[in-house]
């Protein structure tokens, strides 16, 4: 018996899911009646106001909440002065960053005309330390020349003191920062306590993940030495580097889907694992990781090939020790990488599959030598 899939079923339930993850609503069944209500009512509105061609029902169209709390917000300012045509909806209630979900983002959209271009100007021996700071942020690596231009030219200096909130907890996010020099500490609340969960040397960036999911800041930033630290304002954030990675959520969504190791990922936390990866491709026989600490003479063996969809490069980000192994590409190889960092933020849940998986490396290691001294060390 085939079952029939309504039209319009796949694009509703595909724009509902997409609001979710954009506004991350606290109470779920709430956010989705008022959403389907408000889809309702704005249908109702276009056939009423002649826009509907012919009428029919159009399941799939989006409303966007975070549109519609751009309208309320830009009653104080710049956007939209046709107040006609609004509906205002109660949905600050439901959503977490109630106070700042000013900026529309449809990535379909090109937000580029609507928003004046932020430029601070700057000496060329800025331009170079703000070029040289940027080299390695994983957030810039897929943007293009021209949209590279335009975020460095809206990046601003900022000097820090010793002990300056750089960002605190649960505040708004306003800037995504990049590091030239200075330490950071981070900090986050565990049962109300603060917990120092990390620093930062003297590189990296932080303060993404509120510009990114339009959430209150997860963490304390506070400087522990003087330092440097090039801002990204956040409409300027949202319009070239969210829009760039909704390209990137589109292309590898469907594979992130298939892959085993993520199955206990709730989808929205999944979505967050495709924004942190970086792709790396290598040529054959190219090495992708190096063993630690081996003795230069002994051969090393072959002791298994990954293929599509596995993962390796877990252990010593488990156990905290040097790499047990190497990796060589056997043919082109492209890898989607995650750093340490990322990996310890989002990958908790992981942790029992993978803890599974490196019991299977001891006891591949057993089959071929009879012994696995390196691996029982490693995960001990
Ligand atoms: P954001 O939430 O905007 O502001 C605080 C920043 O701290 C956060 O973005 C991340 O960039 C950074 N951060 C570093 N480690 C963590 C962590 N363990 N949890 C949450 N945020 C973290």
């Amino acid at each position: 018996m085939s079952i029939e899939i309504p039209e319009g079923l796949t694009e509703l339930l595909q724009s509902f899911t997409v609001e979710v993850l954009r506004n991350q609503p606290r109470d779920l069944l709430e956010f989705a009646l008022q959403y389907f209500t408000q889809l309702k009512d704005s249908e109702t509105k276009e056939a009423s106001f002649g826009n509907d061609q012919n009428s029919a029902p159009r399941p799939g169209k989006a409303v966007s909440f975070i549109d519609e709390a751009m309208q309320i917000d830009s009653e104080n300012g710049e956007e939209d002065d046709d107040d006609e045509e609004f509906i205002a909806p109660v949905i600050n209630r439901f959503i977490r960053r109630a106070s700042v979900c000013a900026e529309a983002f449809n990535p379909d959209e090109d937000e580029e005309d609507k928003e004046p271009r932020v430029t601070h100007p700057k000496t060329d021996e800025q331009r170079q330390r703000l070029q040289e700071s940027c080299r390695d942020i994983l957030l810039f690596k897929n943007l293009d020349p021209e949209e590279m231009s335009q975020v460095l030219d809206a990046m601003f200096e900022k000097f820090c003191t010793e002990g300056e909130h750089i960002i605190d907890q649960d505040d708004d996010g306003d800037n995504f920062y990049v590091i030239e020099s200075g330490t950071f500490n981070i900090f986050v609340k565990v049962d109300g306590t603060e917990k120092l969960v990390g620093c930062y040397d003297n590189r990296g960036s932080f303060g993404e993940l509120a510009l990114m999911y339009n959430t209150p800041r997860a963490a304390t930033i506070i400087a522990i030495s003087t330092g440097a630290l090039w801002c990204l304002d956040r409409l300027t954030f949202r319009r070239i580097i969210v829009k760039n990675n909704a390209k990137k959520r589109k292309l590898y969504e469907a594979f992130i889907e298939t892959l085993p190791l993520l199955t206990s990922l709730e989808l929205s936390e999944r979505m967050k694992v495709v924004d942190v990866l970086s792709t790396k491709v290598y040529n054959d026989s190219q090495q992708i990781i190096a063993q630690t600490k081996k003795d230069q003479e002994e051969e090393e063996v072959d002791i298994t090939t990954c293929s599509r969809g596995q993962y390796f490069g877990e252990l010593a980000l488990v156990t905290n020790k040097p790499r047990a192994a190497s990796a060589y590409a056997v043919g082109s190889v492209k890898c989607l990488v995650m750093d340490v960092k990322a990996f310890e933020r989002l990958l908790g849940p992981c942790m029992d599959i993978m803890k599974r998986n490196i019991a299977n490396y001891e006891e591949q290691l057993v089959t071929l030598f009879g012994s696995s001294p390196d691996i029982e060390q490693q995960s001990a």
